[in-house]
């Protein structure tokens, strides 16, 4: 049985190894998504109503993490947008519905709250099944001005982003520090650094853009 709850402080630290677990070598050697979590929860971007645990059988297996951001334009005008990731899933309860039951629910939280679009780096292939649309669609570039193509977009409010011609700015809490994240690691168990074809297709869709 699988059901959904509000993170809670006690949850941090489990959180924080299932982020680990399911983000190990995937898309870098290592990873830094469990650090991140760690000092997110500390940001004043951080919206703890929004992050969300699943449990199946009462254990924590999944979780997602919500920070505002916002977009910006030629003015310097700026609408508030919301960013979720991490999301993650234990390796061994992926493909079961969960992630997609975390997504589901806070979309329908946003929405509630009055959020006016979700904002993300992501690959289009997790999440074009949720309502996400390539950024270049509404006109959102990235702060460099281009169209990533893992910049995706889901308008909660229609015509949010009409006619504009908008910058992306997420928290600056993803510009995770390298050192620190390693020091970090060092308080979970140790788990061997290396080398996966997923890493691959990370390092071509990264540098990839929509023209
Ligand atoms: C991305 C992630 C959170 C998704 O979580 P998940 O629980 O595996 O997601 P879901 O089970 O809802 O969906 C995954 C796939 O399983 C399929 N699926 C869902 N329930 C299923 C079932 N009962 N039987 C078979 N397949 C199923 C979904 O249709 C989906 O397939 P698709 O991608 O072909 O559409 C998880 O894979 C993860 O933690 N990955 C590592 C970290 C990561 O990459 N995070 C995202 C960074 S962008």
């Amino acid at each position: 049985m699988i059901s959904l709850r509000r993170e809670t402080e006690a949850d941090y630290r489990i959180v924080e190894t299932i982020i680990r677990e399911a983000f190990w070598n995937l898309y870098v050697p290592g990873c830094t998504e469990h650090y991140l979590a760690h000092v997110m929860r500390d940001h004043s971007d951080f919206i703890p109503e929004l992050s969300y645990v699943a449990l199946a059988d009462g254990r924590i297996v999944g979780s997602i993490m919500y920070t505002a951001s916002k977009v910006i334009d030629g003015r310097g005008e700026y609408l508030d947008t919301i960013t979720f990731g991490p999301v993650s899933v234990l390796p061994e309860f992926q493909r079961l519905g969960i992630g997609s039951m975390l997504i589901w629910k806070t979309i329908d939280e946003a929405r509630t709250r009055g959020e006016r679009a979700i904002i993300i780096y992501g690959h289009p292939k997790n999440y074009c099944k949720f309502g996400f649309k390539s950024s270049k669609d509404y006109g959102i570039a990235s702060m460099d001005g281009r169209f990533p193509y893992s910049l995706l977009v889901l308008e909660l409010e229609k015509g949010t982003f009409a006619g504009g011609r908008w910058r992306y700015q997420e928290s600056d809490v993803y510009n995770v520090d390298a050192d620190k994240a390693e020091e970090f690691d060092k308080t979970f168990e140790h788990k061997e650094k290396k080398y996966q074809y997923s890493q691959e297709e990370f390092r071509m869709s990264s540098r990839a853009f929509v023209e």
